[in-house]
């Protein structure tokens, strides 16, 4: 049987995983699933631990659920290792948000400094749990989901020896179904070409039945009255004409960078009349633990759609179980580039259509990005590659420098004065610092 170990077991999101690996359960036979958290995080785990015992209990199956705050316990022997988890809890998230405002920054939990900041805080511990797998469970996945899943992926592959690393994001997905409900066809009937970065991805091209649709998406994505995004993003349309020039489908984050200034007003009003995303998100999380409690709740409940992530742990379950029966089959990952996208580093993560097979993903090559797009992503590679290294080393100067080339950062000095602003915010999270 399978042995699966989720770090951050204590996450809203965890009902989602369970009820995928039940479905799964006739090919994707999982015996073991350790929920693994810590201290701060036991109340939360023990509410959403209860609820996927019941839940396999429901189903019928037998899945052994271990809840631990024992990472290495848990770590032993693992097949599957999935990490979703958040340093610095949702009040961190919040700082992230609120502090670059306040220079008239973008305030976002993975774009602009709190993407920077939330890697700084992160990749440590990643790295951590990548030494923990190499001795305690060698041949294992690693699943990261754990945000920035871009620049996590590319800490891990360029600073751990774990090379068994695939990032996921639920992006691609949410792309997919909102180009399926634009066109009105079923989900299944819409393939997309994604090739990029985590939140930077774009679709060259789509189709329905196999015949290429982008006309008809371009034109959809041009219509305010569909609302291409995520739950976590404002939904502003795009300008039609523009969307026409360039040729290719942005993602929901892109609105950050091509509409900067809509989004930051936006931004500024929504934290004064209702609160930030992660004040908003708190308060989504309470209500989802208080249906947790219930005793009589034994499935995952609608509500948890309401977070920007809602199925995101299918991606996952979809993934482990492909690698798990060499499916072959094509999922866009982030992944260690090889040469895929021409403008990129091989040894860079860049998410992107790949072929899944007992070996892991095999990225499907595009040769290169389009110009009008090729040096933005660049850009932000060049962004996450420098923030990696300044998580890893702790290093002032190369933390001002990843702050200073973010496209949504005005200048040096401003740069300067939100790092300082969120280095002393965050010094409990920064011990390299
Ligand atoms: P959350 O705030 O509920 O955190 C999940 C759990 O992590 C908490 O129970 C917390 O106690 C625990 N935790 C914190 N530090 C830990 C550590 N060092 N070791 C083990 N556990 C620890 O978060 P959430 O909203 O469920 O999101 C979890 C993570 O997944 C975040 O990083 C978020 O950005 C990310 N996420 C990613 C995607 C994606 O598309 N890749 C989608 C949704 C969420
Ligand atoms: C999705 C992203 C995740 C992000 C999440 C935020 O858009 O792919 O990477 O973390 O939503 O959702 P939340 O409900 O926490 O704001
Ligand atoms: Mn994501």
């Amino acid at each position: 049987g399978i042995k699966i170990v989720t770090i951050g077991g204590g996450s809203s999101y965890t009902p989602e995983l369970i009820e995928g690996f039940i479905k799964r359960y006739d090919e994707l036979p999982v015996r073991e699933l350790w929920l693994v958290d810590i201290e701060k995080g036991k109340e939360k785990l023990n509410i959403v631990g209860n609820l996927a015992k019941r839940m396999v209990e429901k189903a019928g199956l037998p899945i052994d659920i271990h809840l631990t705050l024992d990472r290495r316990e848990a770590l032993k022997d693992a097949d599957f290792v999935t990490t979703q988890f958040r340093v610095g809890l949702l009040e961190a998230r919040a700082k992230d948000e609120r502090i670059p405002l306040k220079y008239d920054v973008i305030g976002q939990e993975t774009n602009g400094p709190g993407g920077l900041f939330k890697g700084l805080r992160t990749i440590p511990v990643v790295l951590d749990i990548c030494r923990d797998m190499e001795e305690l469970c060698p041949d294992a996945w690693l699943v990261n989901f754990t945000n920035p899943a871009g620049m996590v992926t590319e800490a891990v592959l360029r600073y751990s020896n774990i090379k068994r690393v695939v990032g996921l994001c639920n992006v691609p997905i949410g792309m997919r179904m909102g180009i399926a409900k634009a066109l009105g066809v079923e989900p299944e009937r819409v393939q997309v070409d994604f090739a990029g970065l985590n939140h930077m991805v774009f679709g060259l091209d789509v189709y329905v039945d196999g015949k290429s649709v982008l006309d008809e998406v371009i034109a959809a994505l041009g219509n305010p009255e569909n609302e291409m995004t995520m739950k976590n993003i404002a939904g502003f349309a795009w300008d039609a004409d523009f969307i026409k020039g360039m040729g290719v489908i942005p993602c929901g984050y892109h609105r950050y960078y091509y509409k900067t200034d809509e989004m930051l007003q936006e931004e500024k009003e929504a934290s004064i009349e209702k609160g930030t995303r992660a004040e908003v998100v708190q308060k989504l999380e309470a209500e989802l633990f208080e249906l947790y409690k219930n005793p009589d709740l034994a499935i995952k409940p609608p509500q948890l759609e309401k977070r920007g992530g809602a199925y995101y742990s299918d991606a996952a379950c979809s993934l482990i179980n492909s690698i798990y029966n060499d499916k072959r089959d094509i999922q866009p990952v982030n992944t260690r580039n090889n040469g895929a996208i021409a403008s990129i580093p091989d040894d860079s993560a860049i998410e992107i259509n790949c072929v899944i097979t007992k070996e892991g993903p095999k990225p499907i090559g595009i040769g290169d990005l389009p110009v009008p797009v090729r040096g933005l992503v660049q850009q932000i590679k060049s962004f996450e590659r420098v923030a990696a290294e300044a998580a890893v080393t702790g290093n002032y100067h190369t933390a001002l420098v990843a702050m200073t080339i973010n496209p949504l950062v005005p200048s040096d000095t401003i740069a300067k004065k939100i790092l300082d602003e969120m280095l002393e915010a965050h010094k409990e999270d920064l011990p390299q610092f």
